[in-house]
Order: C-alpha cells, then sequence, then structure tokens
C-alpha cells in the first residue's frame, strides 16, 4: 500500500527497494567511530573570552559543536518532544491531509528529501514549518495536537534567541564586530523540521538523510535524548554524534561558511537509521533574509587572503540547493569565483 508517509502503522518486515542504496555509498554502520565526541561548551561559563575561544576552536577543527546551559528552557525542550511525537502519532488520515512534496510550501508534511528529484529515498518523514515572523505562519501550523501551535512557538522564540546568542559569540571568534553576522544576514528566517526516522527493517541499506550540508546560516539541532543516529564528517571518517543530556547539537551552514571566507566549515552529516526505534529531531534554521547579500567581511580578506567566493543573495543560493540531489558536490562549490557555473 502506498501511503507516500512512513509513518502510518506499517511495519516493514524488507526495506522496499526504492530505499536500497548502491552498494558502494551504504553507511558501513561497523566503520563508524563512536569514542571521540564533537566538543561540548557551556554557555553559562563566567569567562566569555574562554567561550569564544572554545566556539573558535570547535568551528575550526569540527564544524560542530554541542552546547549546554543554553538558556532553553527544559519545559520547552521537553514539551515539543513530546508534541512532536504526539503529531506523528496521528492517524495517518489524518497526517496526509498536510503532505506536500513541493519544497516551496511554506509549511507540509513530507517524506525522505526531495521525493520527485531523487534516485533513491530516505527513511524520514518530516513537518516543515516557517517559523518567522511568528503571527504570519502560526496560523497556517497544524492544530492537532491541539498543543502544537502554543508549544512550537514558545520553543521557537527561546531558540531563537540562542541562536543570536551564538552568532555573536561566532562573529568575536572570528574577530569581527560582535554584531557583524546578524547585520550581514538581515531579518533572519527561521525554518523548522521535525524529522521522524521510524524503525527501519534494513538499516544498513539506508539513510535517514544521507551525507549533507545544511544551506542556511546556522542549525539548533535537537536530538532524541535516547536514540542516536547523527554522524559528522570529520578527516575523511564519520563520526556518531549521541545524545547528550539537555544539550543542543549546533552546526554552521553554508552561508556561514562564506561569511567566514571558507574558514569556518559548513560540515557534512548525516542521519542513520535503527531496526527498534522510532527516532525523533527538531532542527531549528536560521537562514539569511532572502535579498541579504552574503560576502566575506573585508577584515577577513584584506590580510591578502583573496574572497574565496562571489557575493550571492541567499534567495539565489536555496534556489540552487533545492534544484540538486542533497548529497551531490558541495552546493557552495557552485559559488567560488572561479567556478563555471557562478
Ligand atoms: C537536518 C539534519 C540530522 C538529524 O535536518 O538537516 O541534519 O539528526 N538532521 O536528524
Ligand atoms: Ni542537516
Amino acid at each position: 500500500m502506498d501511503t507516500k508517509v512512513l509513518s502510518s502503522g506499517v511495519r516493514y518486515s524488507k526495506l522496499p527497494e526504492s530505499y536500497v542504496r548502491p552498494e558502494s555509498e551504504r553507511p558501513r554502520l561497523s566503520e563508524v567511530s563512536s569514542c571521540e565526541d564533537v566538543p561540548i561548551i557551556d554557555l553559562g561559563c563566567e569567562d566569555r573570552a574562554q567561550i569564544v575561544k572554545q566556539i573558535g576552536d570547535a568551528c575550526k577543527s569540527y564544524g560542530f559543536f554541542q552546547v549546554i546551559n543554553h538558556g532553553v528552557s527544559a519545559e520547552a525542550v521537553e514539551k515539543i518532544l513530546e508534541v512532536a511525537l504526539e503529531f506523528f502519532s496521528l492517524p495517518v488520515e489524518e497526517k496526509l491531509k498536510l503532505y506536500s512534496d513541493d519544497p516551496s510550501k511554506t509549511m507540509r508534511l513530507s517524506t525522505s528529501f526531495n521525493v520527485k528529484k531523487e534516485k533513491v529515498h530516505n527513511w524520514r518523514d518530516y513537518l516543515r514549518l516557517h517559523c518567522h515572523p511568528l503571527d504570519k505562519y502560526v496560523p497556517e501550523w497544524p492544530s492537532t495536537p491541539p498543543a502544537f501551535k502554543e508549544v512550537v512557538s514558545n520553543y521557537c522564540m527561546e531558540v531563537r534567541q540562542l541562536g543570536f546568542r551564538l552568532q555573536e559569540l561566532i562573529a568575536e571568534s572570528l574577530g569581527v564586530e560582535r554584531d557583524c553576522i546578524k547585520n550581514i544576514l538581515g531579518d533572519q528566517g527561521q525554518h523548522m523540521a521535525v524529522n521522524y526516522y521510524p524503525p527501519c527493517p534494513e538499516p544498513e541499506l539506508t539513510y535517514g538523510l544521507p551525507g549533507h550540508t545544511d544551506p542556511n546560516a546556522l542549525t539548533i539541532l535537537l536530538q532524541d535524548l535516547q536514540v542516536a543516529g547523527l554522524q559528522v564528517l570529520k578527516e575523511g571518517k564519520w563520526l556518531a554524534v549521541n545524545p547528550h543530556p539537555n544539550a543542543f547539537v549546533i552546526n554552521l551552514g553554508d552561508q556561514l561558511q562564506a561569511l567566514s571566507n571558507g574558514m569556518y566549515k559548513s560540515v557534512w552529516h548525516r542521519a542513520i537509521v535503527n531496526s527498534d526505534k522510532p527516532r525523533i529531531s527538531i532542527a531549528s534554521f536560521l537562514c539569511p533574509s532572502n535579498d541579504a547579500l552574503i560576502f566575506a567581511p573585508n577584515s577577513l580578506t584584506d590580510d591578502g587572503s583573496a574572497a574565496v567566493y562571489r557575493g550571492f543573495t541567499y534567495a539565489e543560493y536555496y534556489k540552487k540547493f533545492w534544484s540538486r540531489d542533497l548529497e551531490k558536490e558541495h552546493c557552495l562549490e557552485l559559488f567560488k569565483k572561479n567556478s563555471l557555473s557562478a
């Protein structure tokens, strides 16, 4: 039965053909190292200079870090995880009312990544929401479960403040003015992906999300507290980012790689699936405003290092991102100064 989404209550005993990756593209889970972990930075620390240094180091060496004592309330986190699980437990008929595979929709339930463009599908359903300004978008959000709108909008407001604080710290770590990143990004958009990865009959053959970089500026990820699945690429090896209590996982998106003139990386990451338990993750994306012109500030290029990327608007970038397959080359490559397609 084709129900469009995976969270339909059907339990598969075999992975459907359209999800099976060719041998050379499989996750090879036994080769993933889980002993090392990405840095955990305590934002509650009194010593701002130390936080700035830790963030700078993490951005240079990992492109990923986790934060604790981040100011987002435990209540907001608990409630959104609860309401997300409730949402994906709704009857499939209810959920399908929100289904769309058109990436330009500002609110939709979808599956995999880009159903119409991709060759192989991914073992994921997701609810995608626009979250800024809230009063514009909340009315189109799901009205079941009944607490959804209130819980999710509260969470969005708290996470947005954390995002701004991180952008200031990241700016300082680059040696530019505290407000420099925020000023370039303009009135930032905020999107959310509520990801649901159902138990998968053959996790070795597929992905929840294949390796990709995020096209936005900054991603704040709330991972399932029990079920691991996020992995990041470091020095050619996939590394598990195991859930850490009360932490968010932060990664820089393509826009901060461009803005830092390539000093900080928008790192490849992926989500793998497992055969026992569903996994939830909630990704909040801060994005430049559509007309923001993305460029590296002069102070990052005036030491003689040439600008790596040409200036572009976020609208132009985003269009390019969704026109491709997710796991192909880094989208930013297409915006290099000497790139043929630039
Ligand atoms: C994403 C993402 C990872 C995860 O939504 O862009 O990378 O663990 N998610 O769900
Ligand atoms: Ni991502």
